[in-house]
């Protein structure tokens, strides 16, 4: 299914960034199914969640400026952040993805946000686990992305967090209320 895109996909992406795509969009599917959610949703929005990662930041820009969308500058100056944004653009424009769900999955994919849905969660763990992840504690993360949804993605934000602090790096704010949103979900059930 979606051959189309995943041939289009395969021009567009590096080889290493493809093996990873089809991976997110596997370890998708079967978090979906984990979690009773929509398997085919999680599939394509797995399959492009990463479609405008290797496009300059300038045409990033272009796309974003072009929807209208209003962005917070620190976002807008970072493609690896913005390539959420201009991703979900993308998945509607170049492949035809009207579905709210996924398009939302595909833009808040690499910072979450406050309120993540469930296929918000699943495809921003999934990002995390595919087969082709290899650091440290990534065995412990698949552990937890398949007995707690929430709590795997409170293991996913520290763990990026713990790697921008190690690397001296700045953490974008929505990234911390999207943690804080996590923690206070977790403690309220
Ligand atoms: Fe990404
Ligand atoms: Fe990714």
């Amino acid at each position: 299914m979606y051959e189309e895109i995943i041939e289009d996909l395969k021009t567009r992406l590096s080889s290493k960034r493809f093996a990873h795509t089809l991976g997110v969009a596997r370890a998708a599917v079967a978090l979906a199914e984990r979690y009773g959610e929509d398997p085919e949703e999680a599939y394509l929005a797995g399959l492009l969640h990463d479609c405008a990662k290797e496009i300059p930041l300038s045409q990033m820009q272009q796309l974003v400026d072009k929807s209208g969308l209003t962005i917070d500058v620190d976002m807008y100056v970072n493609g690896a952040l913005l390539h959420g944004v201009s991703g979900a653009i993308l998945a509607r424009s170049r492949y035809g993805v009207t579905n709210p769900h996924i398009l939302e999955a595909i833009r808040y994919h690499t910072t979450g946000r406050v309120g993540m849905t469930p296929l918000d969660m699943i495809i921003f763990l999934a990002d995390y686990i595919e087969e082709t992840r290899d650091f440290p504690g990534v065995a412990e993360l698949r552990q937890i992305a398949f007995k707690d949804l929430e709590a795997g993605v409170l293991a996913g934000y520290d763990n990026t967090i713990r790697h921008l602090l190690d690397q001296g790096l700045s953490i974008y704010f929505k990234t911390i209320l999207g943690r804080n949103d996590i923690v206070r979900r977790i403690k309220s059930r």
